[in-house]
């Protein structure tokens, strides 16, 4: 018999990510151009600056790099007003939903999370056969009463992503404080806001203010989204100095790589780059939003880049159809909303594409029915 993972392990259902576009097109035989809309990604692609320092570092590629992110760490903690020991940096912020785990949550413990919420806060959870708390959702948006309600003395750790995905919704400032305020100073409180940098509504948590006054709190951010630079996997956590000294100690040895570490500081100085990103994804969402109203399709508003759409059909059968037609879109059977699927917000040709698609997709579904 071959060796038999633990009861937990073998209880996790694996993250399912978005379809890349080389597995469709070998799948399906497609020839044409195929959109990625799944993956929440800048369909902009990257900085042009970020492109440019990995072209100058590659010559530097036989040696390590910097294990302790020092440039990139000065550069971060200058913006963001912090010190460099309040940083920790992950191979992507899921590495860092890791260490958390591995630093704060024993076996027995328990975690609590939104029902429809980012997926790999259950699967870290059991990872450390720990039990995962679930609470629903109201109104597609974190209940942080019941969430409140739900931590117990066994909780070490909370997650609120937020914005949340896959539902593109958000709590506020005065919601947030009053629920960081009732949780005990002993659970750690994960603000997720791979996001964030969408926002344009003021009343968006302040969170930097949250965590002088809290330092239970661990925000982390992504250079995957608006930054662009998914393939490169960075992310990184903002925390107490003596919370994120913690989570050093499992942090594996040079996580972040060096073409990495170069592309991650030449994106922070691309505003340009920022700025247009933002532009086109609120162009992109209010043009979504008024083509679903029209074809009184049932969407989610989202502070993200990306709309949940809710069809009302098998969301299987309107992703293997748009996936025909050269159109990767992600069904979110996997939180729980069986006819509802996750649209990432493309660029203004890719979102007619999209549109024009979806119309004849959905006209074909109810007809077939
Ligand atoms: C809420 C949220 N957190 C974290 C991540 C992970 O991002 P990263 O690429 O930094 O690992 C995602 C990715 O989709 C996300 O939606």
């Amino acid at each position: 018999m071959i060796p038999q993972p633990r009861e937990n392990i073998g209880s996790i259902s694996p993250y399912v990510p978005g379809k890349p576009i080389e597995e469709v097109r070998r799948e399906l035989g497609l020839k044409g151009k195929i959109i990625k809309l799944a993956s929440n990604e800048n369909p902009l692609g990257p900085s042009k600056l970020a492109v440019k320092a990995i072209r100058k570092a590659l010559k530097e590629i036989n040696l390590y790099p910097d294990d302790g992110c020092y440039a990139l760490g000065k550069r971060l903690s200058d913006h963001l007003g912090i010190s460099e020991n309040q940083l920790i940096f992950g191979n992507g912020s899921v590495d860092i939903i890791e260490f958390i785990t591995k630093t704060f949550v024993a076996p027995g413990d328990q975690v609590v999370m939104a029902d429809q919420a980012f997926i790999m806060y259950k699967i870290a959870a059991k990872m450390a056969d720990a039990r995962p708390v679930i609470v629903p959702l109201k109104n597609y948006t974190h209940d942080l009463e019941s969430m409140a309600q739900a931590v117990t003395p066994q909780t070490k750790v909370v997650y609120i992503a937020n914005p949340n995905n896959p539902t593109g919704t958000m709590v506020n400032h005065d919601q947030l404080s009053a629920f960081i305020k009732s949780v005990p100073e002993s659970c750690v409180i994960v603000l997720d806001e791979a996001y964030s940098e969408y926002i344009t509504r003021s009343d968006f948590p302040r969170s930097m203010e949250l965590l002088k006054e809290h330092p239970n709190i661990i925000i982390l951010h992504t250079f995957s989204k608006i930054y662009g630079l998914a393939g490169l996997r960075v992310g990184y956590g903002i925390g107490h100095p003596e919370l994120i000294a913690s989570v050093r100690k499992v942090r594996l040895p040079f996580n972040i790589s060096l073409l990495s570490q170069a592309a991650c500081l030449a994106a922070l100085d691309d505003v340009k780059h920022l700025e247009h990103s933002r532009q086109v994804n609120d162009a992109g969402k209010e043009f979504l939003y008024r083509q679903f109203e029209k074809m009184t399709l049932l969407y989610v508003p989202s502070e993200g880049n990306f709309v949940l759409i809710d069809p009302e059909l098998d969301s299987m059968e309107v992703f293997i159809r748009l996936q025909k037609r050269g159109i990767i879109i992600r069904p979110v059977k996997n939180y729980g909303l069986p006819t509802a699927l996750r649209i990432t917000v493309g660029t203004e040709k890719q979102n007619k594409k999209l549109v024009g698609s979806l119309k004849k997709i959905l006209k074909e579904v109810r007809r077939s029915l």
